[in-house]
């Protein structure tokens, strides 16, 4: 196993972009898929880190913590209209929207620098300015711990929903997804609806729409309105936006009427967490080094040596005082080791 760099003892502090401090009891750096099989039956406990940009870890990790490090791009097929990416599951996300812009390939600009690795993005669906990741995946392949072998599910067999697949239920801690195959399209249809998009291209100067023009606006308003990991530790939205019915909706806006909503169907709707958090007067909350950053209340950071349980209190916290004065219960989206 020593071609694996096993190692002992390893703080995850570099590996998480909440940048806290706790030990994995074993870390290895896998390049290969081919161990995986191996690799199976030697501990029970096995974790899967990508670029520990969507975790909170809130004490050491017990077992194996696995590293994915398997890389490459490869194009398997292409047609007059589309092109077919596999893409192993350890590529950064960044890299590979960077990858298809330079294309000119269109289907994901809109999700330009989302943090992460490409095998992560299945899991809860990645999504942004309009955009979410399962309109460009065709299959997502993983190992499968207990069954022992690779398995391949098509779009549809994923399950996905807002921030959410099978990944996050039934295949919860039994996949290890090793590739995920994108197609992407050689005829861009562009995304503008999120507003702030045309005012971006528009202050960008840009006249003719192209994909690398959407990516870069939408690069330039994530970079003003989230705090870069590299500065603040965070894993951007804490919470997800809640989803509630129509008739709870309008009893709220009778209520309060400048509450924020958009549509999800003829009976339900989503209001921003960020708002009803900023409402209860968390925004800028600082308490120790766990805060509420100030420009986005939904993004729960650590100012430096925060513990995990310290940020989990305050999600608590936040949780509680939602639910006394909305009647609303945020769900997490970061994943809690
Ligand atoms: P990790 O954090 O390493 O892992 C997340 C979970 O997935 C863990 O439970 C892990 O065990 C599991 N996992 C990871 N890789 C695999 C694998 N190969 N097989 C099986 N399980 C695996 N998300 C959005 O949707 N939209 C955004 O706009 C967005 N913006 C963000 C901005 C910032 C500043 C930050 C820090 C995060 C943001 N996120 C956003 C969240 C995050 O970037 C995504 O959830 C991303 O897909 C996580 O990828 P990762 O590789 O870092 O996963
Ligand atoms: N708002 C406030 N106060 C705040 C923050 C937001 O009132 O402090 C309100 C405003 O009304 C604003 C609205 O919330 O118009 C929406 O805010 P924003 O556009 O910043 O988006 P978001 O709903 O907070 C979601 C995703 C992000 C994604 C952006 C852009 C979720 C949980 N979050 O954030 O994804 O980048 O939209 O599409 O759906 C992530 O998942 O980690 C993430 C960063």
């Amino acid at each position: 196993m020593e071609f694996m760099h096993l190692q002992p003892n390893i703080s995850l502090k570099p590996f998480n972009t909440f940048g806290i401090d706790v030990p994995a009891e074993y870390f290895l750096e896998l390049d290969n898929g081919n161990l995986l099989p191996e690799i199976t039956a030697l501990y029970q406990h096995k974790h899967i880190l990508g670029g520990g940009s969507n975790i909170l870890l809130t004490g050491p990790v017990k077992g194996l913590v696995i590293h994915n490090r398997l890389k490459g791009i490869t194009k398997i097929k292409e047609d007059d209209t589309h092109v077919w990416l596999m893409v192993e599951a350890g590529e950064l996300w960044h890299d590979l929207v960077l990858y298809a812009i330079d294309k000119g390939w269109g289907g994901i600009e809109n999700l330009a620098l989302i943090p992460g690795t490409a095998g992560a993005a299945p899991i809860q669906n990645i999504g942004a300015y309009g955009v979410e990741a399962r309109e460009a995946i065709e299959s997502v392949t993983y190992w499968h711990w207990d069954e022992k072998t690779t398995i391949t599910y098509h779009n549809r067999e994923c399950k996905f929903g807002y921030r959410d697949s099978i990944f996050k239920h039934g295949l919860k801690d039994k996949a290890f997804i090793t590739s995920v195959l994108f197609k992407l399209t050689k005829q861009p249809k562009f995304n503008t609806s999120y507003g702030a998009i045309e005012q971006e291209l528009e202050e960008l100067g840009v006249t003719e729409l192209s994909v690398k023009a959407i990516a870069h606006a939408v690069m330039n308003i994530r970079k003003s309105k989230l705090p870069d990991p590299a500065v603040i530790g965070n894993a951007g939205s804490f919470f997800k936006n809640p989803t509630i019915t129509t008739i709870k909706f309008t009893e709220l806006k009778l209520q309060f009427p400048t509450i924020p909503s958009y549509r999800v169907s003829d009976s339900l709707v989503k209001v921003p967490a960020g708002w009803l958090i900023e409402q209860c007067g968390w925004k800028g909350y600082r308490k120790n080094d766990t805060g509420v950053h100030e420009k986005q209340a939904l993004v729960l950071v650590n100012y430096g040596s925060a513990r995990g349980s310290e940020i989990w209190q305050l999600s608590d916290e936040i949780v509680l005082s939602v639910k006394e004065r909305f009647g609303i219960e945020l769900e997490r989206e970061v994943q809690v080791w």
